[in-house]
């Protein structure tokens, strides 16, 4: 199958417990999918999902990077794999320059893993002559603010790395998407105060699936984003400050 995703018969979850990743399993069109795996620390029903399809939990820790590489083989030990969503992340605190273990903990999971797997993920696609792989960035990527740059950081270290390969990848078969949501109410952000344009993980599911079906590279969620991302970046840093602090 090549670029311009439609119908998967195998899929690998890449941090099955998100709530985001589940929304967009659900979004996705499942009429073909045979296989899905379910990579996480600990296993994870998929709830709202009504396929025939055989769901298989793989352990995946993101930390252990020495582990990778057998994990993507898992992926692969069956036959080709069609999609890969990356949907591992940590959002650290705003703590830095209190609590570096927490960032460093987000530098390795959304950074690190993210980009290794990735990349490990698109080399046997490649053999395989055919795949998409959606990873998940975040708006935060877009400016550094003063209270989660940290975070921001790991994602645009990881959209930089996702968007090169995509280039890389031309002409293969293959090809990465990144999505960019904004504020979304999940697990991740509960108890903290919602941003604007806060959206639910139902809407992030329906717009990332959206753009694996596309042959775009990089999506918002909501489309909101995207504009307000070109403003965010041209302002003066005086007025971006001003504006940007919560
Ligand atoms: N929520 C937002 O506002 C927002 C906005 C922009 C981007 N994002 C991104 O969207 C993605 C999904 O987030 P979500 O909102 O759905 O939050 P979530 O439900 O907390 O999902 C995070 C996922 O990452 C996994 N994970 C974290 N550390 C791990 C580790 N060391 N090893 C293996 N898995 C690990 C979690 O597994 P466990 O269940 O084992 O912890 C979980 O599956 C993340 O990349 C996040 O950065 C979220």
């Amino acid at each position: 199958m090549l670029n311009g995703f439609k119908s998967p018969q195998t899929i690998a979850l890449i941090g099955s417990t998100s709530e985001i990743g589940q929304a967009i399993l659900k979004h996705l069109p499942l009429e073909n999918l045979s296989t899905c795996y379910l990579a996480s620390r600990s296993p994870s029903p998929i709830v709202g999902i009504s396929s025939k399809a055989a769901f298989v939990p793989i352990a995946f820790e993101a930390t252990d990077t020495h582990s990778h590489e057998k994990f993507v083989q898992q992926l692969f030990s069956q036959g080709d794999l069609d999609l890969a969503i990356i949907a591992i992340g940590a959002l650290g605190n705003d703590s830095t320059l209190s609590d570096e273990a927490n960032a460093l903990n987000a530098m390795q999971v959304n950074y690190v893993a993210a980009s290794y797997i990735m990349a490990l993920i698109a080399k046997k696609m490649v053999e395989q002559g055919h795949g998409r792989i959606l990873v998940i960035s975040s708006f935060a990527q877009t400016r550094p603010r003063n209270d989660n740059f940290a975070y921001g950081s790991t994602k645009a270290g990881l959209d930089f790395m996702a968007r090169g390969l995509n280039e890389k990848l031309r002409g293969t078969g293959v090809s990465v998407c990144v999505l960019r949501p904004g504020f979304v109410r999940t697990r991740m952000t509960h108890g903290m105060v919602e941003a604007p344009f806060t959206v639910s993980a139902e809407v992030v599911g329906k717009v990332a699936a959206s753009l694996i079906k596309s042959k775009k590279s990089v999506g918002y969620a909501p489309s909101i984003l995207k504009p307000l991302a070109l403003i965010f970046s041209l302002l003066p840093p005086a007025v971006f400050r001003k504006i940007s602090q919560r």
